[in-house]
């Protein structure tokens, strides 16, 4: 007989919820986790408030906001284990949230009434919770797997493998999903940092960084995608969730562009004010739309210096094409270091979308981000960790 029924690696979302239903199923469940502390992520996430769900991540959006090589994968679990259920879950716990935008639920007090909320239930499922152990090997046995645990070894029947991925090292993230998934003849797909800054040459940042500390709404867009969300300047480049959002179709030597005056068209605000105000400066007009320092450089940029009531149609064109389609080239981002999630992971193909289980290994299962399915910002991030645990655990 196996020691546990089911042994869970990583204590993180995607784990805690897959051991809390396994438990509740009767199994007899282990969660092991390398940290001192479950749920690390999710106590910082959200700026400490943790966007927990969103909304609008239901499976009839999955195929828009999540990104994956298939993006057909994650509507199965997403449908089966949706946002209202995990509202109801936090309703419940009687942890007050508030919708803050674009249908991001956050929590009025801080992330860790999450992390209790799911330890208290992975406790009351009886799941056992080792914490600061190391995993070592993991080998196959004729009924299930034998997992190097700290310095002992632990059998199970079922394993699940919800380490997460590479984002934020310093916090704990390994590679390990994507070691395990090799090891039992699974793809892994090529991983990049996502949800991150992007940086600049120092030509291009010299430019920027007197902005540092701006912010500004506008519409960051890469081919045919674009965000509408704040766009921050900082002293490596540029942030914010618009940003962070294209940061995920951004590849290295691609251009991004920026509309600064979304919903609005600049050619004819600009013939209005040379009509109104026909002795300002370009530069004036533009700080009456925009922050300060960013209608100065775009001013310096444009380098068009006279009243605007002296401009002609194709100079007023050549400004509002500055404003509305500033055209910017990342040389990088800041990496696993900052990345709020990894792009990528294992593939969907290997990978049962009901159960998550391995199609060629009975009783091993990935969840979470180790799998190569990657939300938006505001949420989508956990409602897959929730929805892809919660279907492990129905089946593990
Ligand atoms: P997760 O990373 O949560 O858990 C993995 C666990 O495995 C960790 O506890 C780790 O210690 C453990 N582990 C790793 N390697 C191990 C090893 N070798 N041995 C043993 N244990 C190991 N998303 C969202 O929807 N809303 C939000 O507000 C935010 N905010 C946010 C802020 C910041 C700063 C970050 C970095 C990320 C977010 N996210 C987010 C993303 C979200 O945190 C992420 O998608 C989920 O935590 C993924 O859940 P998992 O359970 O898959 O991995």
């Amino acid at each position: 007989m196996p020691d546990f029924d089911v042994i869970i690696l990583g204590a993180g979302a995607a784990g805690m919820m897959a051991g809390i239903e396994a438990g509740k199923r009767g199994r007899k469940v282990l969660v092991v986790d390398h940290a001192r502390d479950p749920g690390e992520k999710i106590r910082i996430s959200g700026g400490g408030r943790c966007n927990f769900t969103n909304v609008n991540a239901t499976h009839t959006a999955g195929r828009d906001r999540f990104l994956s090589n298939n993006p057909r994968f994650a509507l199965s679990a997403l449908s089966r284990y949706t946002p209202d259920m995990f509202i109801e879950r936090v309703r419940k716990q009687g942890i007050a949230f508030h919708e803050k935008t674009l249908g991001q639920l956050f929590c009025d007090g801080p992330a860790t009434q999450i992390v209790s909320m799911l330890t208290n239930d992975l406790r009351a499922a009886g799941a056992a919770i080792w914490t600061g152990r190391q995993v070592g090997s993991i080998e196959k046995t004729d009924d299930g797997f034998d997992v190097m645990v700290g310095d002992g070894r632990v059998t199970t029947s079922s394993l699940v493998v919800a380490t997460g991925g590479k984002s934020i090292p310093k916090m704990g993230a390994t590679g390990l999903a994507y070691d395990i998934a090799r090891q039992f003849g699974l793809t892994v797909t090529d991983t990049r940092p996502a949800l991150v800054p992007l940086t600049f040459e120092p030509g291009a940042l010299e430019l920027l960084k007197p902005l540092a500390g701006v912010s500004t709404n506008a519409i960051v867009r890469h081919g045919k995608t674009g965000f509408e969300e704040a766009l921050l300047f900082t002293h490596r480049g540029l942030s914010g969730p618009s940003i962070l959002q294209i940061s995920s179709y951004w590849r290295e030597g691609d251009a991004i562009t920026v509309d600064l005056l979304p919903g609005q068209d600049a050619l004819d605000m600009l013939r209005e004010a040379r009509k109104a105000t026909p002795r300002l400066h370009v530069q004036t007009v533009l700080s009456e739309r925009l922050p300060k320092r960013l209608a100065q450089l775009l001013g310096d940029i444009i380098d068009m210096p006279g009243m605007i009531g002296d401009f002609s149609d194709r100079k007023l064109m050549a400004v509002a094409e500055q404003v509305q389609r500033w055209t910017l080239k990342p040389v990088g981002s800041e990496g696993y270091r900052t990345a709020e999630v990894t792009l990528g992971g294992i593939d969907t193909t290997g990978l049962d979308a009901k159960t998550m289980m391995a199609r060629s290994v009975p009783g091993l299962f990935f969840v979470g981000e180790a799998v190569d399915v990657t939300g938006w910002l505001g949420g989508y991030n956990f409602q897959w960790a929730w929805a892809s645990g919660w279907s492990a655990g129905q089946a593990a």
